[in-house]
């Protein structure tokens, strides 16, 4: 880890309301698979950083920075795919989607050095992922397939809902710990039984509650499944098992964007519209909490309160500096 002694705050993100980093080191979603066709090109601003995400004639994605490494036009607004590379709408120099190197200037005798930043991808679940690592140090986890989102698994297809919201996922994430929150933000009849585990990169907490149905309460278990930063599952098992891709993606120092795919046990009729519809509602419960809260260093906790100094001393993995 490197100290922050040597290290500007201000350019990690660390303010007045956060005193962490805001881009932490982990996979992130920048795109949806559906909404990225065979050559189309996209702009977009992650971690601060202009990106452009595009999709190479054989099918793979890529995320690669924004500004040409030749005068710094942005290659998200008028860059062509050609073969696994784009080329530069300005003068047509041409660089690779994988390796970021130049590959072609058409009017150059002899190409020159240059590069630009070609960010690790990878796709599945229906979304396109990049690897941010403050010291651009290689991947060092992998996200896994969530099966009940594949086709033919039982379940519905999965619908995808976004918000812009001005937090820090790491900040909004404690809630997978904040067994109390449950009882008085999203109206569970009872406290739910915690209980969460660290296996490296991932933190699980299995939650056993009680949720209100048309029929009554009934018990239910609720598992969070965090890998890293950016990358949480959860899968409710109650009345109608449902399973949730949650994602987040720092923006910039102050807003994050947050995406839930969906996909409930399909019984038929629209008893997992109604679930979706209850399960938005309630995350929209969450969002004043969030976007208005302080982050305590050391907050003053009760014995009946869940495990915050677990999740902390986890998410501090993610970071390449300590604070
Ligand atoms: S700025 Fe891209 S080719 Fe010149
Ligand atoms: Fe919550």
């Amino acid at each position: 880890m490197t100290e922050t002694t040597t290290v500007d705050r201000t350019r990690l993100g660390i303010n007045d309301r956060y005193p962490f980093p805001a881009y932490p080191n982990g996979w992130f979603r920048v795109a949806y698979s559906k909404d990225l066709a065979k050559g189309d090109v996209k702009a977009l601003k992650y971690f601060g950083t202009d990106l452009v995400v595009f999709r190479d004639e054989e099918g793979t994605a890529h995320v690669t920075d924004a500004f040409c490494g030749h005068l710094g036009a942005h290659l998200g607004h008028g860059g062509k795919v050609e073969g696994c590379a784009i080329r530069c709408p300005f003068h047509a120099w041409k660089w690779d989607g994988k390796t970021g190197s130049l590959l072609d200037v058409p009017y150059a005798k002899r190409l020159p050095r240059a590069d630009i930043k070609a960010w690790p991808t990878v796709e599945l679940n229906g979304i396109v992922m990049v690897w941010h690592h403050a010291e651009d140090k290689a991947p060092t986890f992998e996200i896994p397939l969530v099966p009940e989102t594949e086709k033919d698994a039982g379940y519905t297809e999965p619908s995808e809902h976004y918000w812009k919201i001005r937090s820090r996922w790491l900040d909004m994430n404690e809630n997978a710990v904040d067994n109390v929150h449950f009882k008085y933000i999203h109206g569970t009849p009872v406290i739910p039984e915690s209980f969460p585990e660290v296996r490296d990169h991932i933190l699980e907490v299995k939650n056993i509650t009680k949720m209100t149905t048309p029929r009554g309460p009934i018990e239910a278990v609720l598992v969070t499944i965090d890998h890293g930063p950016g990358f949480q599952i959860v899968r409710i098992d109650g009345a109608i098992k449902t399973v949730m891709i949650n994602t987040a993606t720092p923006i910039d120092e102050h807003y994050s964007d947050v995406s839930f795919t969906y996909a409930v046990e399909d019984k038929g009729g629209n008893v997992g519209a109604a679930r979706i519809k209850d399960l938005l509602s309630q995350f929209e419960n969450d969002l004043p909490v969030w976007e208005n809260k302080a982050y305590f260093k050391k907050p003053r906790l009760c014995d009946g309160d869940g495990k915050f100094g677990l999740y902390r001393k986890w998410m501090k993995q993610f970071f390449s500096c300590e604070w």
